[in-house]
């Protein structure tokens, strides 16, 4: 239960007797209730029931009509259209609402408690071993998180997976040269800066990287060598194994410092990367094999799918074991949703992971499902994200057509956003600390916000000057918002926020408050579709709502009886709470001052 019940709840409930009242065989049905722009909240459900009963739409409404108690919450309601309801919400209602928002201890704005929470897996943020992190890995990490956030909010038990790529016939070359030139992994000097040693981890990595590929490219007796360490790796042999922790090791100095860079809490025991499913591949297959889902073809283990057809028209399968015995990349993912589903006992698996992998997770999907490990009550789901494009509207590279680092484009828009913060800082009021903190917030925040305010599964453009704008759809806006408010309830000082239902309230603040009161419906709405552009398009709403209350409706005049200050003063206080939480779940920081 939530501790505060919504306006469209108590809305609800008034309806529904009053529809029962009118028309007793339509007990519990639904009055189809929603916000709308004509009137504060509109009901469009007497339609379909007055179809139902063979009776005259418009008649039915009015019946309904007279039956709706008005009063406390709602002040009036009319007929409108061909049977619509218009529903018009009593200002001391609001204000009470709010009044209760404000004095709720728990924080939940009127979030409820999910009533059954489940166990939801999500498989997020998952970089390669030994490899640079691009944009990519920045759509999963930031959509993952949000999504995480979202759903703990409502309650719901979420277990964290980081599918990091940590396994492969690549690490054989890797290793062997590792081994050749032992010190080509040591760090000159040991030192507390995070993004500091891994920027030097990832450096280490990448030259060692390029080495071994060109001693592989043209030594064809390292190749042998560095073939038979694969075997040994497979077989796993001690020796192998740990030169291949060394790699896995320095990655993870480098992810941490992306992730904490980023704003983000990643936690080492989630990271369960390919390699962490080795023992369970054989028994994966065995499984497969003996239940008929997989047969052998020319040697390898492989599953069909009718509707799955290369461009010769031949079926292209998913191959779980290679004819060498070799295992890839579907043998671990299945052998993961085994994991999940049995071990971590989930309900939901999520995948953030890009679109151009989909056809991977359907056929994944699909086997698990025929051998019996998803079903009806056990789902996954690809949360499937498109492309980062560059201004010029194809996929993001530089100007030497190379992928971009993901740490040099986060350090630029800290830059642009660092800039920004210190040109409005026009008293110089801020320390060069404070402006590099905010900066950091606001940068981290521009590209949190542009890349979860458009659905997952479309493309976006990467652009650091719209990004950073402070007028648009932009975090900067709703930060500075927040702000602005903070600094209003500073001013304020010993003047506290306080309820005064018998106020009449201006359009404005009418507005700005029914929009709080749909903050429990967003994060219910977002959480349930994996959808955060829902809290952020609310979220911008807020903002421009809060905007146009601050410019209609002086709050600190002294002008002002002292009942309506305190009572604006109360819708401050809701709406930058509302901002701080909706943000929070975006895995974005509100500043108090910017
Ligand atoms: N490491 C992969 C990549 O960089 C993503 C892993 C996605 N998760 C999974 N369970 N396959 O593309």
């Amino acid at each position: 239960m939530a501790s505060v019940t919504s306006l469209s709840d108590s809305v609800q409930q008034h309806l529904a007797s009053a529809l029962t009242a009118a028309l007793p065989e339509a007990a519990g049905a639904d009055p189809l209730l929603r916000r709308s722009d004509r009137a504060d909240f509109q009901a469009n459900g007497i339609l379909a029931l007055a179809k139902k009963a063979k009776a005259n739409p418009r008649e039915l409404a009015t019946q309904v009509v007279s039956q709706v108690a008005t009063g406390d919450v709602i002040d009036d309601v009319e007929v409108s259209g061909p049977g619509f309801l218009n529903i018009t919400i009593a200002d001391k209602a609001i204000t009470g609402n709010l009044a209760a928002r404000y004095a709720d201890e728990s924080g939940r704005l009127g979030v409820p408690y999910t009533e059954k929470p489940g166990t939801t897996v999500i498989d997020y943020a998952q970089p390669n071993v030994a490899k640079e992190m691009h944009v990519g890995h920045l759509r999963s990490a930031v959509i993952g998180d949000s999504v995480v956030k979202l759903l703990e909010f409502t309650g719901e038990n979420v277990v964290r997976r980081h599918h990091i790529g940590d396994w492969g016939t690549q690490f054989g070359m890797l290793i062997q040269y590792l081994e050749e030139h032992p010190h080509e992994l040591d760090h000159k000097a040991s030192t507390d800066d995070t993004a500091a040693s891994g920027e030097e981890a990832m450096s280490n990595l990448d030259r060692l990287y390029k080495a071994a590929r060109k001693l592989f490219d043209s030594d064809e007796e390292f190749k042998t060598r560095a073939r038979r360490r694969v075997v040994d790796l497979q077989a796993g042999d001690p020796k192998t194994l740990a030169t291949w922790q060394k790699f896995v090791d320095e990655s993870k100095i480098y992810f941490f410092s992306v992730f904490e860079k980023l704003d983000m809490e990643i936690r080492d025991a989630d990271i369960v990367g390919e390699s962490g499913y080795n023992d369970m591949l054989a028994e994966t297959c065995r499984l497969l094999e003996e239940s008929g889902v997989a047969v052998r073809s020319e040697g390898a283990l492989c599953v069909f799918f009718d509707d799955i057809k290369g461009p010769d028209g031949n079926p292209v399968p998913l191959i779980v074991q290679k004819s060498d015995g070799g295992y890839g990349y579907a043998a671990t993912d299945l052998s993961a949703i085994r994991d999940r589903v049995f071990h971590l006992k989930a309900n939901e698996l999520i995948y953030v992971v890009d679109a151009r992998q989909s056809l991977h997770f359907k056929m994944v999907f699909e086997t698990a499902r025929r051998a019996g490990w998803l079903n009806d009550d056990v789902k996954a789901y690809q949360l499937a994200f498109g492309t980062v494009l560059g201004k010029d509207g194809k996929p993001f590279k530089t100007r030497e057509g190379e992928t971009v680092r993901l740490v040099d484009l986060l350090d630029e828009a800290i830059d642009r956003a660092t800039a920004v913060v210190r040109e409005k800082d026009t008293l110089g009021q801020l320390s060069e600390e404070e402006i590099a903190e905010r900066g950091a917030q606001v940068g981290i925040g521009a590209v949190k916000y542009a890349d979860l305010s458009t659905s997952a599964n479309r493309d976006y453009k990467f652009d650091l000057d719209q990004m950073v704008s402070l007028n648009g759809d932009t975090s900067v806006y709703l930060q500075y918002a927040y702000a602005r408010i903070q600094s209003i309830l500073r001013k304020a000082g010993e003047v506290r926020p306080a309820a005064h239902p018998e106020l009449s309230l201006h359009a404005a603040e009418r507005a700005l408050g029914l929009h709080l009161d749909a903050f429990a419906e967003t994060v219910a709405e977002a959480a349930a579709e994996y959808a955060p552009h829902k809290m952020t398009a609310y979220l911008y709403h807020l903002a421009s709502l809060f905007t146009t209350f601050y410019d209609k409706c002086q709050v600190l005049s002294a002008d002002n009886p002292a009942e309506v200050v305190e009572n604006r003063l109360l819708l401050c206080d809701v709406t930058a709470r509302t901002l701080h939480q909706g943000m929070a779940l975006l895995g974005i920081r509100t500043p108090e001052r910017l």
